[in-house]
């Protein structure tokens, strides 16, 4: 049987932990979106065509070094705005939301364009700053050389980004359920997310 749950935000808000999190209770399959459009970007970054960026993704690419990285992260969210690269990542995500066992998949577009029937739709924020602060040790953690302040101006420069793109914005589906993780401890967070999905698979 199908069952997807969206989960949508910026960046840095908790969805992967979350989707995960909820992935591994109730043992369904995660999909964390963004991978792709990062193994995209990065691919840009070594001199390939956006379009045949995407058309060329293999399981391999999805792997590659410094996914994470910054630069990375701002070459996801400049190719992500092209239509085109859209349509080439479309189908393999519409099939992942509707396998068989359940879905949990993270991004941006999820609950409004990949998979508009999803049973549960989350969109998860959390205040510029503590984003930032968040992604800061993340990075530092990965040993990344960066400050508090850049992470802050390229999370906002990649949010403005994604949410003012034609194709595919950032936006909450109508229906989908806010989850304000800034106050929030991790456990917390996935417990309210886990909640909402309880009872309805
Ligand atoms: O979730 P992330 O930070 O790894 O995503 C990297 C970029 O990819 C993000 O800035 C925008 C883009 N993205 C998107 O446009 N749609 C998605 N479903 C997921 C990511």
């Amino acid at each position: 049987m199908a069952f997807t749950v969206a989960i949508d935000g910026p960046a840095a808000a908790g969805k992967g932990t979350i989707s995960r999190a909820v992935a591994t209770h109730f043992g369904f399959a995660h999909l964390d979106t963004g991978l792709l459009y990062r193994a995209t970007g990065r691919k840009t970054l070594d001199g390939t065509e956006p379009v045949a960026a995407a058309l060329g993704l293999e399981a391999s690419d999805l792997e590659a070094d410094n996914l994470r990285s910054p630069d990375v992260a701002q070459a996801a969210s400049r190719v992500a705005a092209i239509p085109e690269v859209r349509a080439a990542l479309l189908d393999f995500q519409r099939a992942f939301a509707r396998r068989d066992g359940g879905a949990v998949l993270d991004g941006r577009d999820i609950g409004t364009v990949i998979c508009p029937e999803a049973e549960v739709k989350l969109f998860v924020t959390a205040t510029d700053d503590v984003r930032a602060m968040r992604r800061f040790r993340e990075l530092e953690g990965k040993g990344f050389e960066t400050s508090f302040d850049e992470v802050l101006a390229d999370l906002r420069a990649r949010d403005a980004r994604d949410s003012a793109r034609s194709a595919a914005p950032l936006k909450p589906a109508d229906e989908a359920v806010l989850l304000d993780t800034s106050e929030m401890g991790i456990d917390d967070a996935v417990a309210a997310a886990i909640a909402q999905v309880t009872g309805r698979f």
